[in-house]
């Protein structure tokens, strides 16, 4: 059932110069459900992360091998825009980077939002993508301040806005809650739920209780590996490898 699939990638193969940073990854990636990915240090979880908007073209010593069809259109195709790949696949970082700006222009600023120049329609946006950000609340009244007075859980939360923003179909998560307080990083989680309602979510985390709690399936990485790809609840309660059992009940190493 093609339509499920968000993502197909097939036989992935990246490289650094002569090392190899990802080997042979096979996997299907349902659309509207949360895939996590965990798995140590240097594990090849962002670069994986970053071949899917092709973020790794803007590094030369990079090659990538293998197929990645998004809605069943190969991405690395000589016709396809990376830019306008980018904006349906979107990206949140580890550490958030607001723009030395204010919350209302970090969000009205973003390259694609550019062409609409009807204010009530900029307004709407703010507050839509703030909200499903579950930031409005605690912004509303200070649009205006500079987005860089914010808390860094309130500035995580900005930069999911700004990618909402864009209307992206897939939103790219590489441990965005690194540094967070439990409290924003509930906050965070809470509105991952929602989202997946009307966008794919894919979410790399150091923190395996956080892939437990939010992601629907997930996938362990290890040296360059896929090692398992399962339910998020056969992969913590029966993995089917030593490695993911011993990764997840924390007897790693
Ligand atoms: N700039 C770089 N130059 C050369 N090799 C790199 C570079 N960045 C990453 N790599 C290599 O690619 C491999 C995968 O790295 P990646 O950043 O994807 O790991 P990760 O799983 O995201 O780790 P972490 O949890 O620390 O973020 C590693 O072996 C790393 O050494
Ligand atoms: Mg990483």
């Amino acid at each position: 059932m093609e339509g499920d699939y968000k993502f197909r990638i097939n036989n992935l193969n990246v490289f650094w110069g002569k090392a190899q940073a990802l080997r042979s990854i096979s996997i299907d990636i349902p659309a509207n459900r949360i895939l996590g990915i965990i798995g140590p240090s240097g594990s090849g979880k962002t670069v994986f992360l970053r071949s899917l908007n092709r973020m790794n073209d803007l590094v030369p010593e990079i090659s990538v091998e293998g197929r990645i069809l998004l809605d069943g259109e190969d991405i690395y195709h000589p016709d396809v825009d990376p830019v306008k790949l980018r904006k349906r696949v979107g990206m949140v970082f580890a550490l958030p980077v607001p723009l030395p700006a204010s919350i209302y222009d970090n969000i009205v600023f973003s390259p694609s939002l550019f062409r609409i120049r009807d204010r009530k329609k900029l307004n709407h946006l703010v507050e839509t993508s703030l909200t499903s950000a579950f930031l409005w609340d605690e912004v509303k009244d200070r649009l205006k301040t500079s987005a860089l007075r914010l808390s860094g859980g309130q500035q995580q939360r900005l930069c999911l806005a700004r990618v909402l923003a864009m209307e992206p179909e897939v939103i790219l998560l590489d441990e965005p809650c690194s540094g967070l307080d439990p409290i924003s990083t509930a906050a965070i989680e809470d509105a991952l739920g929602i989202l997946k309602k009307n966008f794919t979510i894919i979410l790399v985390t150091n923190n395996t209780k956080q892939a437990a709690r939010v992601a629907d399936n997930t996938a362990f990485f290890l040296m360059s590996e896929m090692i398992e790809y399962g339910a998020t609840e056969q992969i913590f309660t029966m993995p089917r490898d030593k490695r993911t059992n011993d990764y997840v009940t924390g007897r790693f190493g």
